[in-house]
């Protein structure tokens, strides 16, 4: 496995692969976990070499506390992705090497995607997240780059960004990894306390309770057992509880039998910001 830190050298090294090697690319913010992990997986098994990048992206926080704390683990990334087996190539760089010295975003237009949930909390989130994923895939130029559906707004804003851009890359959505009590896994997991991560549970279990009532119960009655069993454990505080058309992201007003609607929650642990979603039809 090889560790580049400066996009020159990763550029030289992948161009001076075969000329037919199939790249993917798994982009992530470090602090790895088994959801990773399945990630860079799928991607050895469907190509010749497998990039990851190890970036915690300042433009897309909006809140520098949040930015700060985020958990950086380069040592223990690098010893997971080392026990794996086929052509791991790691780009582990500084700020500098991506952005100037102004470290800004470039303003994008999604169609929309990027005001609603995520977009509507985080301002300017997914400006942040189309700037960063925008300059990681003109450098690594992958045949098919891979993201997690635990970030499912996320995966529809970097499609249409691709399609904007013109950017020769097929985008490939990878299922939600869990931990035993359901609680999606994150690298954000890792700043809860034993008891914050079992009471984190609840974000799983509620879903699961809205997708078994979807069809039996309306859609304001969706949302008032969801704001009932968050008042019930005052550790987590919901931030959001949206149900929403897979395509769009818009919030669903009715129920239509030939749409897919999806249930999204934001909740915070004390001051950990933990997101979940689950297909409901
Ligand atoms: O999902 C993430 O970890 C980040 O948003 C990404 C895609 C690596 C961009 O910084």
């Amino acid at each position: 496995m090889v560790i580049h830190t400066q996009k020159e050298t990763l550029v030289q090294a992948l161009s001076s692969g075969a000329k037919n090697d199939k790249i993917g690319f798994v982009p992530t913010m470090g602090a790895l976990h088994k959801g990773h992990i399945s990630l860079v997986k799928n991607a050895l098994e469907n190509n010749d070499v497998v990039v990851v990048s190890i970036f915690v992206n300042p433009t897309q926080f909006n809140n520098s506390a949040d930015l700060e704390k985020y958990p950086r683990t380069p040592e223990d990334d690098i010893s997971l992705l080392k026990k794996l087996k086929g052509d791991v190539i790691v780009y582990l760089p500084e700020v500098s090497d991506l952005y100037d010295a102004s470290v800004s975003a470039k303003k994008y237009n999604f169609g929309n995607l990027e005001n609603e949930m995520e977009g509507k909390h985080r301002k300017g989130h997914f400006d942040g997240v189309g700037t960063i994923v925008s300059k990681l895939l003109k450098i690594v130029k992958p045949n098919t780059a891979y993201f997690g559906e635990k970030d499912f707004q996320q995966l529809q804003i970097v499609k249409k960004l691709v399609a904007i851009e013109m950017l020769p890359v097929k985008i490939v959505g990878c299922p939600i990894l869990r931990e035993k009590n359901g609680l999606a896994m994150s690298s954000r997991n890792k700043r809860l306390t034993a008891k914050q991560f079992e009471e984190a549970a609840l974000i799983y279990k509620t879903l699961q309770e809205v997708r078994e009532k979807f069809s039996s119960t309306s859609l304001a009655g969706l949302n008032t057992l969801v704001t009932e069993r968050f008042l019930q454990n005052p550790n987590l505080n919901l931030e959001y509880f949206e149900i929403a058309n897979e395509k769009t992201l818009k919030t669903a007003k009715r129920k239509n039998k030939a749409s897919k609607y999806r249930a999204f929650i934001a909740a915070f642990a004390g001051d950990v910001r933990l997101i979940d979603n689950m297909p409901l039809n």
